[in-house]
């Protein structure tokens, strides 16, 4: 079997507490925090720009070509805040956190030749381990030798009260059941789609949120890191 990789993976769909709880445990180790989801919804904001729809004949060629220019940084956010995103330079931290931009993202992340890329760039930026990766397929495809996997869920409920609360923080008010149907829709989509779905790894340790506070979910994963290094 491959030597296993000091690597934490934290799956999950979205709004289950991922990048807060991700973000924290990096601290906490003194790891690098590598938020993916960023990744995609630069490329989701590239695509939306270059005006690329996928359905048009000679798609590919000019996606190959964004991908081949494509020119993304990510730094370490303030305390408690968001990795920074730069796009050729420029910041889109702001502009890629919107609902309209989750959805573009999801729709760009079932592109194989994204997630290659993608992939690619991730296991780069994981080659000295210490990191803790946060996505879809960080357990399953990109570090499937991570030593610590979680696979973080919560209702769906849930996860559209905190997204709404979140969003509201931001000064965005959206309607509860709106911010659910687009949960749903897109965890079904991020689910079924051929390529990298998003699901537990089989080595996964699953951790339900719905119930439990920031600090437990974080003192629960930091414990069983713990155990495992014994
Ligand atoms: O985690 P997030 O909401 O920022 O991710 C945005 C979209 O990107 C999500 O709907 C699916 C896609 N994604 C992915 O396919 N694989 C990842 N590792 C991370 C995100």
């Amino acid at each position: 079997m491959a030597e296993k990789k000091n690597i934490v993976t934290i799956d999950g769909p979205s709004g289950a507490g991922k990048s807060t709880i991700s973000k924290l445990l990096a601290a906490r180790l003194r790891y690098t925090y590598l938020d993916t989801g960023a990744m995609y919804r630069m490329v989701g904001l590239q695509v939306l720009r270059d005006g690329l729809d996928f359905e048009v004949q000679g798609a590919r060629e000019k996606l190959a070509l964004l991908l081949a220019a494509l020119d993304m940084t990510l730094a370490p956010g303030e305390e408690g805040k968001e990795t920074r995103a730069f796009l050729n330079g420029e910041d889109v931290s702001d502009a890629i956190r919107t609902p309209e931009m989750a959805m573009v993202a999801s729709r760009v992340s079932a592109q194989a030749e994204v997630r290659k890329k993608l992939t690619e760039m991730q296991r780069t930026i994981g080659n000295n381990g210490a990191i803790v990766a946060e996505g879809r397929d960080m357990g399953t495809v990109v570090f499937p030798d991570a030593m610590h996997k979680f696979f973080l869920d919560a209702s769906p409920m849930e996860r559209a009260k905190r997204r709404q609360k979140q969003l509201a923080e931001n000064g965005r008010k959206i309607e509860y059941q709106e911010l659910l149907t687009q949960i749903q829709k897109r965890d079904a989509d991020d689910s079924n789609r051929a390529l990298a779905p998003l699901k537990p790894a089989e080595d996964a340790v699953i951790v339900d949120s719905s119930e439990m506070s920031i600090e437990e979910v974080v003192s629960f994963m930091l414990a069983a890191i713990n155990d495992k290094q014994k």
